[in-house]
């Protein structure tokens, strides 16, 4: 009866307990209060089944590492301690991310996320959703800029911009198809300018010299992390009016 109660007591107070990401914050950011884990922490699949994942790292307060939350991961996927603080122990990570690597919140540092972002990209790279790795508009920009957000690190910048083209690849050769595979099956129809070159290459276009003109605002880092040096919504002569020693523009 007692261990009844207790267990109902456990049930109501689970959902309360508060967790906290201990020993491993890859794959986190900072949310203001407490660390959470980004939305590349969990874009990826497992391995093997969810099923079997959750039985191998089973969750020590119930909840998964999902985007945004603080669910604690469970201790094998990084350290072969029961309880923190633990030592983290390489091997049981390496397994960790081999098979589940969304059970534990892992994804960000699997080869297919695990790359260098632009330097100054379009958008803000920390925040894409996953909607947005699937959307046709944001793609194939998000290919080129923010690689590790969506896990197209191995696809040298280069990716559909919609995403089953594959299904039918006499698409690519079909005459009536040529504007639209151009514009959206890019990778699979080898139509990407050079889909060879890493993503990480890509640079702000600069010129030939060898100093730039002062930045007349303070805030230029702060823009250029939100994408304004190469956000051609302004013009050239604008953001080299504003910002070109912090964009390199000549
Ligand atoms: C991130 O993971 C690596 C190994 O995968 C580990 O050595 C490092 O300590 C971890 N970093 C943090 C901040 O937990
Ligand atoms: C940060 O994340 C924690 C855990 O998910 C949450 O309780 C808290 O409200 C978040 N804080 C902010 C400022 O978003």
């Amino acid at each position: 009866m007692i261990s009844l109660v207790s267990i109902l007591i456990a049930s109501f107070l689970a959902p309360e307990v508060s967790a906290v990401i201990g020993g491993d914050l890859n794959c986190t950011s900072y949310n203001g209060t407490a660390f959470v884990y980004t939305p590349a922490a969990v874009a990826c699949s497992n391995t093997i089944s969810d099923a079997s994942c959750a039985v191998l790292y089973a969750a020590p307060n119930t909840l998964y590492p999902a985007a945004g939350n603080d669910a604690q991961r469970a201790h094998a996927c990084y350290t072969t301690a029961t309880a923190t603080p633990a030592a983290f122990v390489a091997d049981m990570k390496t397994a960790a991310l081999t098979n589940c690597p969304k059970t534990c919140g892992f994804c960000c540092q699997t080869d297919a996320y695990n790359c260098r972002n632009a330097n100054f990209p379009r958008l803000n790279c920390a925040t894409i959703t996953l909607s947005q790795c699937n959307s046709v508009a944001w793609r194939t920009i998000i290919a080129q800029d923010c690689p590790s957000s969506c896990g197209f690190c191995l696809s040298g910048g280069c990716v559909d911009a919609v995403t089953n083209c594959g299904t039918d690849l006499s698409i690519c050769q079909n005459i009536g198809m040529q504007d639209f595979v151009n514009q959206y099956c890019q990778k699979t129809c080898g139509r990407c300018a050079s889909s060879t070159t890493s993503s990480s290459s890509v640079t702000v276009t600069s010129g030939t010299c060898t100093s730039y003109i002062a930045d007349t605002t303070t805030q230029c880092a702060a823009w250029a992390t939100n994408g304004f040096c190469t956000n051609t919504f302004y013009t050239l002569a604008q953001r080299r009016a504003r910002c070109a020693t912090t964009c390199r523009i000549c």
